[in-house]
């Protein structure tokens, strides 16, 4: 298990600086880099402390791993939580592809979202969350969409409906998360280890993270209790 275990008050800069390590490789390489963040809670930290990383941000894009179908001013907005945040510092000048583009339904979004996302892939860096239940993104165990978000022939972005959450959601797919030539998972909390220790051993349909680190060419679990 790549597993790296980390104070809690320093989870978020550790992976910060991991990360910014990861952006400014890819920015030498290839004179550009992109990155997809995740929502939710756990990120916050990481979020601000990657976006006062000393990088040539105009050089980096970031994106989602997902997005609650939300408008950006709602208290639920992923695109929300990273512009108090990533978006605060230094980052302010980077590009972003949104996921959420207003209308009705996300599945009105998909064509044009995958236009947006392409010139980003393969993403550089994934950062990835993951609930108790084992969900990672908008994958989540009992979607009607899972089986097709989880082909390695999907496309880039998905509308899924999450069981239990309050709004659509509209998703990268597994094969852009995996792809990604760095992806790491950011959990804190003994029951979201314990749950991910159970997954690497479930079927990926229950496991959903599963899916996506069993493809990933490299990724490391970034964990504090
Ligand atoms: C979202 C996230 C989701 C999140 C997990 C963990 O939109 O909610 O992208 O996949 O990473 O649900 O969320 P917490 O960090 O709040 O536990």
């Amino acid at each position: 298990m790549r597993i790296e275990t980390h104070d809690p008050d320093d989870l978020g800069a550790a992976l910060a600086r991991r990360v910014a390590g990861d952006l400014a490789a890819a920015i030498e390489t290839r004179g550009q880099a992109s990155i997809a963040v995740p929502g939710g809670s756990t990120p916050a930290a990481f979020l601000g402390a990657l976006g006062e990383a000393d990088l040539d941000w105009k050089r980096v894009t970031a994106t989602l791993t997902d997005e609650r179908w939300v408008a950006s001013d709602h208290a639920r907005s992923n695109q929300r939580q990273l512009a108090g945040t990533l978006f605060a510092g230094r980052a302010v000048v980077a590009g972003f592809v949104p996921l959420y583009a207003g209308g009705a339904e996300p599945e009105d979004a998909i064509a044009a979202t995958a236009s947006a996302l392409d010139p980003l892939l393969p993403l550089d860096v994934c950062v990835l969350g993951m609930g108790g239940d084992c969900h990672t993104a908008s994958l989540f165990p009992g979607s009607p969409q899972l089986d097709a978000a989880l082909d390695p022939e999907a496309g880039p972005v998905m509308a899924v409906t999450a069981p239990g959450q309050p709004e659509r959601r509209i998703t990268l797919t597994a094969p852009v998360l995996s792809g990604a030539r760095r992806v790491y998972l950011l959990i804190r909390g003994a029951e979201k280890r314990a749950a991910l220790d159970e997954a690497l051993g479930l079927d990926p349909r229950r496991a959903p993270i599963r899916a996506v680190l069993n493809r990933a060419t490299e990724w490391r679990v970034f964990y504090a209790d």
